[in-house]
């Protein structure tokens, strides 16, 4: 039913966002179809739930935010994500990133945000993910440039959250690349370009 669910998945400064972008421009170049969004956010509704969960004023508790990324998710995905499901689908941060900052990172149920998935989602799963790991010395030193409010948070909260990730993919290793963002950004566009190149079927 969905053509591809690509995503871009890693810690806050981890550079993934930087390869999304790279990796938009280079479909547009080849001219596939696709479409490009980030999570929270990609409707009205679901930018504004990112903009109260991201303010720093709003000192949600962690069930509320993990509620609001949930109904964020829920907008993004019947308003975008069904609509666009022709398309090669680009996302900035899914499912995965529930898990790694709001169970691992936050200690909250991993039953229950599955349950929640699988209600938004129906099972619908991302088909591969790219998973940007940062060198656990750089991990402080990249996020002390950013502002939303978990760039408040310690060094320690983020290794919970990438070792977090990293045994997400463990789980099924097919379905992930890890790209260590330590290399020159231009040797991990090309790997990047390359898996792509695959997943998309591009000569
Ligand atoms: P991000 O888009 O990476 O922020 P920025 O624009 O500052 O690079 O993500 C926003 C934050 O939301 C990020 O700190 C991770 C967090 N987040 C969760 O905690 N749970 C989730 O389910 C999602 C999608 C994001």
């Amino acid at each position: 039913m969905f053509k591809k669910i690509i995503v871009f998945e890693g810690v806050d400064g981890s550079g993934k966002t930087y390869h999304l972008n790279l990796a938009s421009k280079y479909l547009k170049k080849k001219k596939i179809s696709f479409i490009k969004i980030r999570e929270p956010g990609g409707t009205k509704n679901s930018e504004y739930l990112r903009k109260l969960i991201l303010s720093d004023k709003s000192k949600m508790e962690k069930k509320t935010d993990l509620l609001l990324y949930l109904a964020a998710r829920c907008e993004t995905f019947n308003k975008v994500i069904i609509p666009n499901r022709k398309k090669i689908i680009l996302i900035d941060r899914f499912i995965d990133s529930t898990y790694a900052y709001q169970h691992y990172g936050f200690g909250l149920s991993m039953n229950l945000i599955k349950k929640i998935n699988n209600f938004i989602l129906g099972g619908v799963k991302p088909n591969f993910t790219f998973l940007h790991i940062l060198p656990e010395k750089k991990l402080k030193k990249k996020i002390s440039g950013k502002k939303n409010k978990y760039d408040k948070f310690k060094k320690n909260f983020y290794l919970k959250v990438q070792k977090g990730f990293i045994k997400l993919s463990k789980n099924n290793k097919k379905k992930y690349l890890l790209i260590n963002s330590n290399n020159k950004k231009k040797v991990n566009q090309l790997i990047i370009r390359d898996k792509i190149d695959k997943l998309v079927k591009i000569k």
